[in-house]
C-alpha cells in the first residue's frame, strides 16, 4: 500500500508555506507514488477532519504565492481547547484517515504540538517556518528573508522623510522575543539604530546618540523589533525619545506586511529544500525529527530538542559587532 502522509501549517502565516507544500507533495508523489493530503487550518483540521486530497496539480502553480493553501490557526492546541484535552479526536482522525506520516510546518509551538502527537503514536517530521527566524537548531526558518528584505526596503522608504525632514524615523518590525528581523533588517536598511529585545538599552544613551546626530545636521533611522516594550514599541520609543530632542519623532509598525506577499527566490530555494528533505525523512521512516540548516546544508534534528523555544540573538553576536563598528547604535 502507498504511503499516505498528511501535511498541515500550524501558526502564523509565512512566505514559502506553499512552497514547502509544493516541495513535499512533489518529492513524495514523484519519487515513491505517495498519496498526500492536506489537512486545513493547522491542527483544527486534524481535531475536526478537515482535509482534502493533494495532487500535483493542486501544488503545481504556487510556488511564488503567499499565505498557504492550506490555511492555518496559531490559537488552536488539541490538547487544550477551552481548558479540554481534544487529543484523543484528533489522534482518531489520523487513524481513520489512516494516515502513516504528519509532515507540521511551523514555528516552536507547531513542534511542541507535533512532538506531543509523536508521543501518541503519530509519526511526525517538521519543518521549520516562522519570519522570526527563532526556531533552535537550525541558521534559518524559510520566510525569514523576505521579512528582512521588506523592511529593508521600509528603511530605504522611510530615509527619504527622515532627510528631508531631519526626523527621526522608527520602523518597528516583528520578533516578539527575538531580535533577528530587526538586526538583518536594520543592517540591510542601513539603520542608525537598532534596538533588540535581547540587549537592555539606556534611553539616555540613545538619545544622546540622536541629539549629536542633529548637531551634525543628521537625520536618524531606528530598526526596532516589537519586543523591545510589551505593547506597541513604536508608540512607546517615540513618546520616549520625543521630549529628548528637537527633531520630530515618527514611528511606523511594519506588522503584517513582513508576513505578506511572495516568498524571495532565496525564501522558495530554502523552502523547497526543505520539502524535499522532509520527504526524505518520511520515506526513511526517520520521523520525530524536524528539518534544519546547518551552515550550507540540510540536515535534522529531533523535533523534541526544538519543541517550544527560542533561539535568540546572542549579545556579542558578530553582526552586532559589525554593525557597531560601523557605528550604528546596537542595544
Ligand atoms: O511569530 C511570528 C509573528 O509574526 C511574530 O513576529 C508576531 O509577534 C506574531 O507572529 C503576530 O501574530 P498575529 O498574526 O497572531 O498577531
Amino acid at each position: 500500500m502507498a504511503l499516505h502522509v498528511g501535511i498541515l501549517t500550524g501558526g502564523g502565516d509565512c512566505p514559502g508555506l506553499n512552497a514547502v507544500i509544493r516541495a513535499v507533495t512533489l518529492a513524495l508523489v514523484n519519487e515513491c507514488g505517495a498519496r498526500v493530503t492536506g489537512i486545513e487550518r493547522g491542527f483544527q483540521g486534524l481535531m475536526t477532519a478537515a482535509v482534502r486530497p493533494l495532487a500535483p496539480d493542486d501544488v503545481g502553480d504556487i510556488l511564488a504565492e503567499g499565505g498557504t493553501i492550506l490555511g492555518s490557526h496559531n490559537r488552536c492546541n488539541p490538547f487544550s481547547v477551552d481548558g479540554a484535552d481534544r487529543s484523543a479526536d484528533a489522534m482518531a482522525n489520523a487513524r481513520t484517515l489512516g494516515l502513516d506520516v504528519l509532515v507540521a510546518i511551523g514555528g516552536d509551538g507547531t513542534m511542541e504540538i507535533a512532538h506531543r502527537f509523536e508521543g501518541l503514536g503519530l509519526p511526525v517530521v517538521g519543518v521549520p517556518k516562522t519570519i522570526d527566524n527563532d526556531l533552535f537548531h537550525t541558521d534559518r526558518t524559510f520566510g525569514f528573508d523576505s521579512a528582512v528584505a521588506v523592511v529593508a526596503e521600509s528603511l530605504d522608504r522611510l530615509r527619504t522623510t527622515a532627510k528631508s525632514h531631519g526626523r527621526v524615523m522608527v520602523a518597528e518590525t516583528m520578533g516578539r522575543h527575538a531580535g533577528w528581523i530587526a538586526l538583518e533588517g536594520g543592517i540591510a536598511g542601513g539603520a542608525d539604530v537598532i534596538l533588540l529585545p535581547e540587549v537592555p538599552f539606556d534611553l539616555g544613551a540613545l538619545a544622546a546618540f540622536c541629539r549629536k546626530r542633529e548637531a551634525q545636521g543628521l537625520s536618524t533611522l531606528v530598526s526596532l523589533a516589537e519586543g523591545v516594550h510589551p505593547a506597541g514599541a513604536g508608540a512607546w520609543l517615540q513618546a520616549a525619545l520625543q521630549p529628548q530632542l528637537q527633531s520630530e519623532v515618527r514611528h511606523v509598525v511594519l506588522g503584517h506586511l513582513q508576513r505578506g506577499g511572495a516568498p524571495t527566490a532565496f525564501d522558495r530555494v530554502l523552502s523547497t529544500r526543505f520539502g524535499y528533505a522532509a520527504a526524505q525523512l518520511v520515506k526513511g521512516g526517520d520521523t520525530g525529527r524536524m528539518v534544519t540548516l546547518q551552515g550550507a546544508e540540510c540536515a535534522s534534528v529531533p523535533i523534541a530538542d526544538v519543541a517550544g523555544r527560542n533561539r535568540l540573538v546572542p549579545p556579542d553576536h558578530a553582526l552586532v559587532q559589525a554593525a557597531r563598528g560601523l557605528g550604528v547604535f546596537v542595544s
